[in-house]
């Protein structure tokens, strides 16, 4: 344990979205370094870096020497020059690598440095273009219960997740919600094309109610993290980019999460077989070696914008940054040439069937997810689903499962802003034996807590 360390974090720093009172009186672990998929604490200790950092460390964390010397390269060539009326060649040959592997009709990037300003360049992309093309009144969003697009002001009117947007109420943006995609939950849970058809009910009511003239996109994300790796029923985008179309309305689909490999694909669009206006990226471009992002925009958006009928008015200091512009070429480079998609094609399979042998646990209830993107939902009683909430949801996840997957080495995400979930998604470079190693730690600790809950009675009680 370094202690100064620990005592200057106590005093200096303001973690995100983190209860500090508890930092402050029993510090945090320091994450110090990484190797391959793991990383490890100023003590030495080892952790399977099972959530990829935040969905994010891709390529785990042996690539930084290769990477860093192309960083290096571009270092003393160029540090930095703007994306404002000039640019320069990485940008250029980024932006066209990023329109060949992009879905059909994707064919121009627009930079930024991370998730939450590629979602709210897209909506400003939006109502520009609507206004070009004389439909000023188009700015609402259509947006997804509990989704998660960012929380600067702009992408937190989008956000779905309730807590995190009311302490900052009414925000600029004016986005609806409607429901997400979540089988275990939804009435029409059991029957999939019921469900789908329910939901895009729901989304044909809401542009009703709220006027299509309004409304200046949808967005939502090809399989929504929030909840719960939220895989949609078949037909689903289908569906939406229909409604879309005959309603003006243009499709954006959040990729912050789901591009770059973390569904086995380079686009979540491509795997799930939907061709959207906007694609926002950031983590996985440049597998976390640079804060960086992109809202890749179709022809048919761009057309106001190159027809000189309207400028877009806005722009970032950092967006397009040469040295982060030469490490996502790299590691789109490494993606191929390592056959990291295939490698996450290969383990879906095992990571499926290793992680539905926990269903055995009594509190697991759901197992749900594709590519290197997971997630498990537990629940008080299998058979009636019934959740977790309030004070044994916080017992159960922060008190319980967090103490005994930490102990084990193992980072992964626990999650009760909606029913309580554990997220898994490893970095889309490991092996089945880190996948094994995984499905055991859950195995143990699950076990452990499932055991503990049904001595705590008091905290179940109906
Ligand atoms: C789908 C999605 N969109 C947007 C964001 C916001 O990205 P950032 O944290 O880089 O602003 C996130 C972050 O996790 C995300 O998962």
């Amino acid at each position: 344990m370094d202690t100064r360390l620990q005592q200057n974090a106590k005093e200096h720093l303001m973690l995100h979205f983190t209860d500090m009172q508890s930092l402050v009186e029993q510090g945090t672990t320091l994450i110090d370094r990484g190797e391959g998929v793991f990383v490890f604490d100023t003590d030495g200790r080892r952790y399977i870096d099972g959530l990829s950092g935040l969905y994010c460390t891709n390529l785990g964390h042996s690539y930084g020497e290769e990477i860093g010397a192309t960083a290096a390269a571009q270092m003393a060539r160029l540090p930095f020059t703007t994306n404002w009326t000039v640019a320069h060649p990485e940008a250029v040959e980024l932006a066209t690598k990023l329109a060949e592997l992009a879905p059909e009709g994707i064919e121009r990037a627009f930079f930024t440095s991370g998730g939450a300003e590629s979602v709210e360049s897209a909506w400003k992309l939006a109502v520009q273009y609507h206004a070009a093309n004389g439909e000023p009144a188009r700015r609402k969003v259509i947006a997804r219960e509990d989704a998660y697009h960012g929380v600067t002001l702009g992408a937190l009117a989008m956000t779905g997740l309730a807590e995190c947007r009311e302490p900052f109420e009414p925000l600029g943006v004016p986005a609806v919600h409607v429901a997400n995609t979540s089988p275990y939950r939804h009435p029409e849970g059991a029957d999939p094309a019921r469900m789908r058809d329910a939901l895009l009910a729901e989304v044909e009511a809401t542009i009703a109610r709220e006027g299509a003239e309004t409304i200046a996109m949808l967005i939502a994300e090809p399989v929504q993290n929030a909840g719960g790796c939220l895989v949609p029923p078949d037909g689903y985008w289908a569906g939406l980019r229909e409604i879309c179309d005959r309603h003006g309305i243009l499709l954006v689909s959040d990729e912050v999460i789901c591009a770059f490999g973390r569904l086995g694909t380079f686009f979540g669009a491509d795997r799930l077989g939907y061709k959207p206006d906007m694609i926002t990226v950031a983590k996985g471009l440049t597998g976390a070696h640079f804060p960086m992002g992109a809202v890749l925009i179709s022809e048919r958006v761009a057309e106001p914008f190159i027809e000189g009928r309207t400028m877009y008015m806005h722009g970032i200091t950092f967006g397009g940054h040469p040295v982060g512009a030469a490490i996502a070429r790299k590691t789109l480079e490494i993606y191929e040439r390592d056959g990291v998609m295939e490698n996450v094609m290969a383990n879906e399979s095992i990571l499926r069937g290793s992680l539905n042998a926990l269903r055995d646990i009594p509190i697991v209830g759901d197992v749900r997810g594709m590519g290197h993107f997971w997630a498990i939902e537990l629940v008080r009683d299998q058979e009636s689903k019934l959740t977790f909430e309030g004070p044994a949801a916080e017992w159960l996840l922060k008190d319980v499962l967090s103490a005994e997957l930490w102990g084990r080495g193992m980072i992964c995400r626990l999650d009760d802003r909606t029913e309580p979930i554990v997220q898994i998604a490893p970095p889309l470079v490991s092996d089945a034996e880190t996948i094994g190693e995984i499905a055991q730690i859950l195995r143990e600790a699950l076990e452990v807590a499932a055991e503990r809950m049904s001595e705590r009675p008091e905290l179940t009680a109906a």
